[in-house]
């Protein structure tokens, strides 16, 4: 991935180079491992790689450090992790100020692919491929921005059986959220003869993986997507058509416009969501996800009691383990191959961070972007 011209955040180490130490243990991070040492696999390195972001007054310091293996966080698995993702959510804990971290120091990365290296749980064995996304990972648990990482038996997802590692991490949380919006939808009873289904925010993470879902299960699909460099890009992952962000109904002072959309999937939120409301047909649902166009949702009820419109949250944060599982297990194959690889906008080791993380917060993102630490 080209980040050239991209900008730090004030304290951002860039120097591409680990700082060696240590650092102090978070509210809960170090817990028993500290302890125990590396007791826990005798194979595992006595120090590792990791990027990390630490409040500091008023602002973020983040760069990459040279761990001792003693400040890996409790948990029954131990993880060498051989690709994480970039997500928005990463980008939001390097803001200052933010309220997504909830420890500092924090190693963010809300997705890893891994294997296992360590395991005190039947689950999963070493020399396992395992996928963990969610929960409290990158958050307030060190996440996969990491080279070891380790977590509690019950956040794991075997790599389920005919996916491979690297397109396991192309799909992600980011994948796996996509997948909820879509099947929430069809238990809804929309199916693909229900009319267009729009997508917006299309190209970022959540979008293209979304889109190019809706396309192989057979639905119409319109993505909205704010660059305009990028249709051919969306046409190419099964968009029927796409429209620019601007080109969505914009009159809030009406509480209803065109019946348009069977349905949406919308990750954005803020005006957009409220635009999408107005204009979808009869009967129609719209998954929410997302909120890179803010957090506010400013609407009126006429689209729930005059045209029995559902709006339909999505959380793939807390999904249980069983559920996550089984869902994963639907995933292999629910994107061809080539699809995923069209999605992948680059890869960037720990020290490209910093750039990815600003295209993220920009934007910027076309698909998703693969961090192998
Ligand atoms: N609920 C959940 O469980 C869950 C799980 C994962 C992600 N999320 C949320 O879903 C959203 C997308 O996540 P992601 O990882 O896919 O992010 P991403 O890859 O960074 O994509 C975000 C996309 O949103 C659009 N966008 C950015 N700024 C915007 C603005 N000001 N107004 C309107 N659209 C804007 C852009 O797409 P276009 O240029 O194509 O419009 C951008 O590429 C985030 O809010 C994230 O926190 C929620």
């Amino acid at each position: 991935m080209d980040n050239a011209g991209a900008s730090a955040r004030p304290g951002t180490d860039t120097t591409g180079r680990p700082e060696d130490g240590s650092i102090d243990a978070p509210p809960g991070g170090r817990g028993e491992a500290g302890d125990r040492g590396d007791t826990r696999g005798s194979g595992l390195p006595p120090t590792f790689d990791a990027f990390v972001v630490e409040r500091r007054g008023d602002g973020v310091v983040a760069g990459v450090r040279r761990l001792p293996n003693t400040q890996l966080p409790a948990g029954d698995v131990t993880v060498r992790v051989d690709w994480s993702a970039v997500n928005y959510k990463d980008g939001m804990v390097t803001v200052p100020g933010n309220r997504v971290a909830r420890i500092s120091p924090l190693v963010p990365g809300v997705d890893l692919v891994g294997t296992v290296v360590a395991s005190d749980s039947t689950v999963v064995a070493a020399g396992d491929v395992v996928v963990v996304h969610g929960y409290e990972l990158g958050i307030a648990h060190f996440g996969g921005f990491a080279q070891l990482a380790r977590v509690p038996a019950s956040w794991v997802v075997p790599l389920p059986a005919g996916l491979d590692p690297r397109h396991a991490a192309l799909i992600g949380t980011a994948g796996f959220t996509a997948a909820l919006s879509v099947f929430r939808l069809e238990r809804h009873g929309i199916r693909p003869d229900a009319g267009p289904i729009l997508v917006t925010g299309a190209s970022g993470g959540v979008g293209s993986l979304a889109v190019a879902l809706l396309a192989a299960r057979g639905f119409d699909v319109v993505a909205s997507t704010g660059k305009s460099a990028e249709h051919d890009y969306l046409e190419h992952l099964g968009a029927r058509s796409v429209i620019g962000r601007a080109d969505l109904e914009q009159r809030p002072e009406r509480v209803l416009g065109p019946e348009t959309w069977a349905g949406a999937i919308d990750c954005v939120g803020g005006a957009t969501l409220a635009s999408v409301l107005r204009s979808v047909r009869y009967g129609g649902a719209v998954a929410a996800s997302g909120l890179t166009g803010g957090p506010e949702l400013v609407t009126t009820v006429y689209p729930f009691i005059t045209r029995d419109v559902a709006l339909i949250g999505i959380d793939s944060v807390s999904t249980p383990v069983d559920e996550r599982r089984a869902i994963w297990g639907r995933l292999a194959g629910a994107w061809p191959d080539a699809v995923l690889d069209w999605m992948a906008m680059g890869e960037v080791d720990l020290f490209g961070l910093p750039g990815a993380l600003d295209t993220v917060l920009r934007g910027g993102v076309r698909g998703r972007i693969l961090v192998t630490p």
